[in-house]
């Protein structure tokens, strides 16, 4: 597997650092206030397990599945592959995101998830690539920003693999021209 990668971008050690300081940040910034995380999968699972274990206020948490992606390059299309349970009327919404990258996924989940009147949603993601922004859509919070380079590793694939990288890192470009 990892002879698939041809750097480490983020060590396994600054992604910790980095996550820990985030959910202490919205800890703060959300104390008393109940907020509800919802996960975007699958991209998210290893991101939120972690950043969830320094959130220390109350809160609950739902997960919804969307895909847009094939391969390294959007389809331009979300498609809703499962919705939330919980019903978040009046919540303080924090999407959590693996990467923030054209801004379709988001700016779409976005503008579905808002007719269901939430208090406030925010968004929260490990990394963002601003250099790929076509949507009007900003984080509140970012682990990292990262330049243009398609990564995987730390819960994000290519074609499903290498999710399970404890770390991020830039593949092989003759990884995708198999
Ligand atoms: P957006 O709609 O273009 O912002 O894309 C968001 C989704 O695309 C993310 O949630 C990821 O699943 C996927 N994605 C974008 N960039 C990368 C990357 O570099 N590696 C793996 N997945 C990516
Ligand atoms: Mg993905």
């Amino acid at each position: 597997m990892e002879r698939a990668i041809e750097k480490v971008l983020i060590s396994a050690e600054e992604i910790e650092q980095h996550v820990a300081e985030v959910g202490m940040k919205i800890s703060e910034d959300f104390a008393g206030k109940d907020p509800i995380f919802v996960g975007v999968l699958k991209g998210c699972f290893i991101f939120m397990a972690d950043l969830m274990r320094h959130v220390t206020i109350d809160c609950s948490m739902d997960f919804m599945a969307v895909s847009s992606y094939k391969g390294t390059t959007s389809t331009g299309a979300v498609k809703i592959n499962k919705d939330l349970n919980e019903d978040i009327e009046g919540r303080h919404l924090i999407l959590v995101e693996d990467i923030l990258d054209s801004g379709v996924t988001l700016n779409y989940l976005k503008n579905y998830l808002m007719v269901r009147k939430p208090a406030s949603i925010s968004i929260v993601t490990l990394m963002d690539k601003p250099a790929r922004r076509k949507a009007d859509v900003y984080a509140d919070y970012s682990c990292f920003d990262i330049p243009d380079a398609f990564v995987v590793g730390y819960g994000l694939d290519y074609n499903e693999r290498y999710r399970n990288l404890p770390y991020i890192g830039v593949l092989k470009p003759e990884i995708y021209s198999k």
